[in-house]
């Protein structure tokens, strides 16, 4: 490093995911105090109140509220309530909240033609963004920056009570099925899962199992703090761009295999694995070897085990014993986790599984392609964008602009070809 004229020397700290990092004390000791810019990298400076998450501790917890707590006790709109307002709920403020999701839980019947566009073959995300976006035009007054908070309000709860609806009606299409009205009876999750699995003019039995699975998967995914897509959200909604352009913005940027979309590769990985007879203990090597990699590994910010990891490999043993489902899937999952825990190879890296490694199995297990795995993280993560978004609205902040450290060329002269 040059600092004014001089050379120095720094010793580089290497990070788990072979980030590189000069030695901050050192670089001190050198020049005096210096200043971190973490505006830099990331989006690291945004001040927020909704969500806490200590990487080193494994601790998540949304407005103060331990996500164990949650998971295990509250219901999904109960916890979006939370989120979205900054308290729980009172009994009739819930009621109140649920009533107002299910009377708009419908989709405008034009709405039909924009899936209509799609070939079956299309990916649900790319159907999901386009048919969130396609709301500005049902809803206009949602473009409106000036729209007072009841107009807001409105769109968030329009929003809420109809994604459920559009991935189920772009699941259905994708299978050439007819679409399936919302029934108004039904609660959230119930809702969702008819929509999807019903059958116009038969009784569809709901098992209270998969219900329960659903609602804590939701929970569990609800919020995450300034990770990709929520930060794609704030910077899209801090330009003044309707709740829908923000949250399609969010579902585009959660569809990638780095973010939202690595549960579909985690399952696919095991599926491979399954299929090539491999054993889980010569996988491991070859991930060593970089040969592969161990999709749902990892996590930028937790050195520890993901607090959500942990309850979804319960949820899901008792999911597929309730459901008497036997899949080899989940066994080999285990002996991965079991394999890479006890190398220290994956120790030292402080490699451990993430939210994705095990929630596939059990939305596999729910009856799900692997395609609709994270429009399902869409629908979970939904209220904690919502919740994002309106924290910068009520706050006035300012346009995002993410600090540039610029690294080209300082001038250069034209010359012509
Ligand atoms: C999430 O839940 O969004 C993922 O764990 C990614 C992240 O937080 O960085």
């Amino acid at each position: 490093i040059i600092l004014d004229g001089k050379s120095y020397k720094f010793p580089v700290i290497e990070g788990s995911e072979g980030e590189k990092a000069i030695d901050i004390a050192k670089l001190r000791d050198l020049t005096g105090y210096v200043t971190l810019d973490t505006g830099y990298k990331n989006t690291g400076a945004t001040k927020s109140a909704i969500t806490f998450l200590d990487g080193e501790q494994g601790i998540l917890r949304y407005r103060g509220y331990p996500i164990e707590q949650l998971a295990s006790k509250a219901s999904f709109l109960e916890v979006s309530y939370l989120l979205i307002y900054g308290e729980l709920p009172t009994t009739s403020q819930l009621e109140n909240f649920k009533e107002r999701i299910r009377k708009h839980t419908n989709l405008h019947e034009d709405i039909k033609k924009v899936f209509d566009g799609f070939p079956s073959s299309a990916h649900p995300m790319g159907v999901l963004s386009s048919a969130v976006s396609s709301l500005t035009a049902y809803y206009p007054g949602s473009i409106d920056p000036t729209a007072n908070d009841d107009e807001v309000d409105m769109t968030i709860v329009r929003l809420m009570a109809k994604l459920p609806t559009i991935a189920a009606w772009s699941y259905r299409n994708s299978k050439g099925q007819p679409l399936m009205y919302p029934k108004p009876k039904l609660g959230y999750c119930e809702n969702f899962l008819y929509m999807m699995f019903g059958q116009p003019n038969e009784d569809f039995e709901l098992d209270p199992v998969v219900v329960e699975a659903l609602n804590t998967l939701f929970i569990l995914h609800a919020d995450h703090e300034q990770n990709c897509s929520t930060s794609t959200v704030r910077i899209v909604g801090s330009a003044h761009a309707s709740l829908y352009s923000s949250i399609a913005a969010g579902i585009n940027a959660l569809w990638g295999p780095l973010h939202g979309g690595a549960n579909q590769e985690v399952i696919e990985m095991l599926e491979e694995i399954k299929a090539s007879g491999i054993s889980t203990k010569d996988y491991i090597a070859k991930v060593k070897t970089k040969e592969v990699r161990l999709m749902g590994f990892g996590h930028r910010v937790y050195k520890n085990f993901d607090p959500r990891a942990k309850i979804i490999k319960k949820a899901c043993d008792d999911i597929l014993n309730k459901l008497g489902v036997k899949d080899p899937a989940l066994e080999i999952a285990k002996e991965l986790e079991q394999a890479a825990l006890s190398d220290p190879y994956f120790v030292e890296r402080k490699l451990y599984p993430n939210v994705d490694f095990y929630s596939g199995i059990i939305y596999k297990a729910l009856g799900l392609r692997s395609d609709l795995f994270t429009v399902m993280f869409a629908i979970g993560r939904l209220p904690g964008w919502i919740a994002q978004w309106k924290e910068l609205r009520d706050a006035k902040e300012p346009i995002g602009r993410p600090r540039q450290i610029y690294t080209g060329y300082t001038e250069r002269d034209y010359v012509s070809i």
